[in-house]
């Protein structure tokens, strides 16, 4: 597995498409310091202190038909909460127990017909960011943990964990071990019930309703 190393960057997204359409390969990975326009999931930004945080995007190339792609975050992030002990916000937020958030993941797919070329998969992580002003619900590792953390050891955990699910893309029994969601009532969008389970599509069951897409409200 390659990381490439960058100080500030426009996005990792962006560093990461460029060397996946020059040919890298699965696994190659871009971390940088700081982002000038990080991109969150639903067109918002993501923005984090320089220095502190994971801001990173890996390159996976999965041999999955694109209907299967959104599986591929779901069991990322599952993957990922499992090896830093914390929970999964439907779709694919990592929150603590309170549902506090401490990332996110965001996949930008490219196809090759109904086939996955590649997936830039994103990954914001609140590290040893201590203070989040305006943003209440957000958390860090270093305040979940009680001190600052080894930046460098959660990279390795967290690149070991989403390469291991990735060569197992669809296990979405670990991330129902891992949700936060289920069991709860919520609201997304105009729906609002009780989450009852993950469809083996992906899709959030809330009242009965299946959601596919959209943000979890409580
Ligand atoms: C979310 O909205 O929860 C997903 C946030 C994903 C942010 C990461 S930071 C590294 C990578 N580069 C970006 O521009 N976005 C993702």
């Amino acid at each position: 597995m390659q990381v490439q190393r960058r100080g500030e960057v426009a996005s990792t997204q962006v560093e990461a498409r460029a060397l996946a359409e020059a040919g890298a390969p699965h696994g190659t990975t871009v971390v940088a310091d700081a982002q000038t326009q990080g991109r969150g999931r639903l067109g918002r930004r993501w923005a984090a202190s320089p220095g502190e945080n994971l801001l990173l995007s890996i390159i996976l190339r999965p041999p999955v038909p694109v209907r299967e792609a959104p599986l591929l975050t779901l069991g990322a992030a599952a993957g990922v909460a499992t090896a830093l002990d914390l929970l999964v916000k439907w779709p694919n937020d990592l929150v603590d127990t309170d549902g506090h958030k401490l990332g996110g993941f965001l996949a930008e797919l490219e196809t090759a017909g109904d086939r996955v070329a590649y997936v830039i998969l994103g990954l914001g992580l609140n590290v040893n960011q201590f203070d989040f002003p305006g943003l209440p619900n957000a958390t860090s590792l270093r305040r979940l943990r009680g001190g600052p953390q080894d930046r460098e050891a959660v990279l390795d955990d967290v690149l070991r964990a989403i390469l291991a699910w990735s060569a197992h893309p669809g296990r979405l029994d670990l991330w129902r071990e891992r949700a936060h969601t289920l069991g709860r009532h919520v609201r997304v969008g105009e729906v609002e019930g009780l989450a009852t389970s993950l469809r083996d599509d992906g899709a959030l069951i809330v009242g009965g309703v299946a959601i596919l897409t959209g943000e979890v409200g409580g």
